[in-house]
């Protein structure tokens, strides 16, 4: 989705700008702009393409500034092009605003306003709002804001500044994310914190009904009927340096290798004596965990698949009635979710807007509803009020890797705690389990260093025209991350199916030029998994198959193997995970693709 950034204080505000927009590109980058308010005139450069564009033009057109507002752009209402681009300004010159989200009634307000003899300029949803704030500004910022917030309907993260009040930038949030921070004499303003972590960790989240009004001195909050209250900041816990690509070409490929201390991060803190505790998140009772019978999975994309996994993993572990369902439906189901109902909602950044609906529709339906998310205080976080934060750090790169893992992390710890709290995990169960968990990041760094021979296994299968991926029980999940992570950042089509289901369908595909990838551990479901790909050798697809180490046998059916660490067999997925992101990664590097930020996909989205 768009990104914004706002800055004032003692430094070079287009420079900052320009940092923080950089920063956000992740989040769409088909245009960009930037605007300062100098001398009771508002100026601004904006262009198509990417952030170091707009950076050379605000270079060559000598604008600088000590407040300034700027925006990367992801399409949604009109083309892409520099007069859409934001900022925008109102045909009177006195109003300048970026804006994330959607204004729904923009097409009344434009139509109410060209009445009135107002000029429009573009074709987005967003100048019916600049239109109508210089249509009410009368010298009273707060005021003008109070109206629009009345007068538009819609998501919006607004940030604003007036012709005549060069040291104030304002914001208005309504459903989509906006983080205002400060330090000695500095204000800021982003969609997402990471691009505030150089400056300051005192931020302010803001809710949704939010005004701000952001000076040198201080941040100030009132509702939307402008009426001020007090906020208490919060200290963010992430680290500058984590939003650095450091040595690495990619975001993708320094993320894929912090995975072992990804997982050793989630372990900490929440196992104690051998054995699983969450007790410091959560404070539920045997009794409630025994009175949740059904347990419904709410994600979207690879947060989704982190639920599948979860869902076989848990399935293993107690007597659980578990639903994995994609937010996106799940809200316009008609199932049954009542007060014997946990919903455990798992987003990355915490902001999906699916995911926040669902989780809102829950919540409603009195579910006891939990969240797992990766940024503390993100919206999702701080609604649903009970969380397990998962500590993998910012992740920039497009395509989750790190996340998947911290995730399936987080979800077999709760698992395993929900199971002890109904007195249905035998204590050898969990010793066996967390032993093995607790080998994993020593397992995953392992597989990390085989990092070369599946670069080379990429090169021999870049020109396929796609791919299947297979695997049986718990084997099927990581499947499915593995053909999503390939179509997100290759371009290919790539697709998973349990193993068992290619012959009701799927198989009619297969040729010579159609590769199946075939997860195959060393478990009960090995013989017929084989099977399997013997059906698929017979349509000539060649193989690639992810094995266990020491599986002499899978030698016979084809050359292309990458053996995987054995492990605990729930925790499959954990081991198969890491080759199929690194063989998306090699396949999209061989193709050329732009792997940290591929087209037509955005890292949070907060639009339905
Ligand atoms: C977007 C991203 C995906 C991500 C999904 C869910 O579609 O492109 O990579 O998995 O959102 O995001 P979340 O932040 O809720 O985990």
């Amino acid at each position: 989705m768009c990104g914004i950034m706002g800055y004032i204080g003692h430094r070079e505000a287009t420079n900052v700008i320009l940092d923080g927009l950089a920063k956000h590109e992740y989040r769409g980058y088909d245009s960009a702009g930037i605007a300062v308010v100098k001398d009771n005139e508002i100026l601004e450069v904006r262009t198509i393409g990417r952030v170091s564009v707009l950076a050379a033009k605000v270079a060559a057109a000598g604008l600088t500034g000590e407040a300034g507002i700027g925006h990367t752009r992801w399409a949604t209402h009109g083309g892409v092009s520099e007069t859409n681009a934001h900022p925008h300004i109102s045909s009177d010159k006195r109003v300048v605003l970026v804006h994330n989200g959607i204004i729904e009634n923009a097409r009344e307000i434009r139509k109410d306003l060209e009445l009135r003899g107002i000029k429009f300029h573009t074709e987005t949803d967003t100048e019916s709002a600049v239109q109508y704030l210089g249509y009410v500004y009368n010298g009273d910022p707060k005021e003008a804001i109070v109206k629009l917030t009345k007068r538009i309907r819609g998501a919006f993260a607004l940030v604003i500044m007036f012709y005549d009040r060069p040291g104030e930038i304002w914001t208005a949030r309504k459903g989509s994310p906006l983080v205002v921070g400060h330090a000695n004499g500095e204000g800021f303003c982003a969609s997402d914190p990471t691009a505030l972590l150089e400056y300051t960790r005192v931020v302010w989240f803001m809710d949704d009904d939010e005004i701000a009004r952001i000076t040198r001195e201080r941040c100030e909050f009132f509702d939307f009927a402008g009426v001020p209250h007090n906020k208490e900041p919060m200290h963010l816990d992430w680290d500058a340096a984590m939003t650095s690509r450091g040595e690495y070409p990619h975001f993708m490929l320094k993320e894929i290798h912090e995975q072992p201390d990804v997982v050793a991060h989630t372990l900490l803190g929440r196992i104690a004596g051998g054995g699983v505790d969450l007790s410091r998140e959560l404070s539920w009772t045997p009794e409630e965990a025994k009175k949740w019978r059904k347990i419904h999975f709410v994600a979207c994309g690879t947060s989704h698949y982190a639920t599948v996994a979860a869902a076989y993993i848990m399935e293993n572990l107690g007597k659980f009635d578990i639903r994995t369902e994609v937010a996106s439906e799940y809200r316009y189901r008609n199932m049954t979710i009542d007060s014997e109902t946990l919903a455990v909602f798992v987003s990355q950044s915490g902001e999906t807007a699916d995911t926040l609906h669902a989780a809102r529709l829950a919540k409603s339906r009195g579910a006891k509803c939990l969240v797992i998310t990766n940024v503390r205080g993100s919206t999702i976080d701080r609604e649903v009020g009970e969380s397990i934060i998962t500590p993998a750090g910012p992740e920039i790169g497009v395509a989750a890797t790190k996340t998947f893992t911290a995730q399936i992390t987080a979800l077999t710890l709760l698992g395993m705690y929900l199971a002890k709290l109904r007195g249905e995990l035998p204590e050898d169960s969990e010793r066996r389990l967390i032993s093995a968990l607790m080998d994993i990041p020593g397992k995953l760094s392992l597989l990390l260093a085989k990092e070369k021979e599946i670069e080379e296994l990429a090169r021999d299968f870049a020109d396929a025209r796609g791919f299947f991926f297979i695997g049986r029980g718990i084997a099927y999940p990581p499947a499915l991350e593995g053909a999503l992570k390939l179509k997100e950042i290759s371009y290919l089509h790539a697709e998973a199916y349990p193993a068992g289901e290619m012959k009701h369908g799927p198989i009619a595909l297969l040729d010579k030029e159609l590769p199946v990838v075939a997860l195959v551990p060393k478990n009960s479901l090995w013989e017929k998994t084989v099977s399997n790909i013997e059906e698929s050798m017979a349509r000539r697809s060649p193989i690639i198959a992810l094995a266990t180490e020491g599986d002499n046998e899978i030698k016979q059916y084809t050359d292309h193997v990458i053996f995987t660490p054995a492990t605990e067999p729930e925790l499959y997925p954990f081991v198969a995970v890491i080759p199929l992101q690194l063989f998306a990664y090699y396949i999209a590097r061989q193709r050329g693709c732009d792997i940290d930020m591929p087209r037509n996909l955005a890292k949070s989205v907060t639009v339905e």
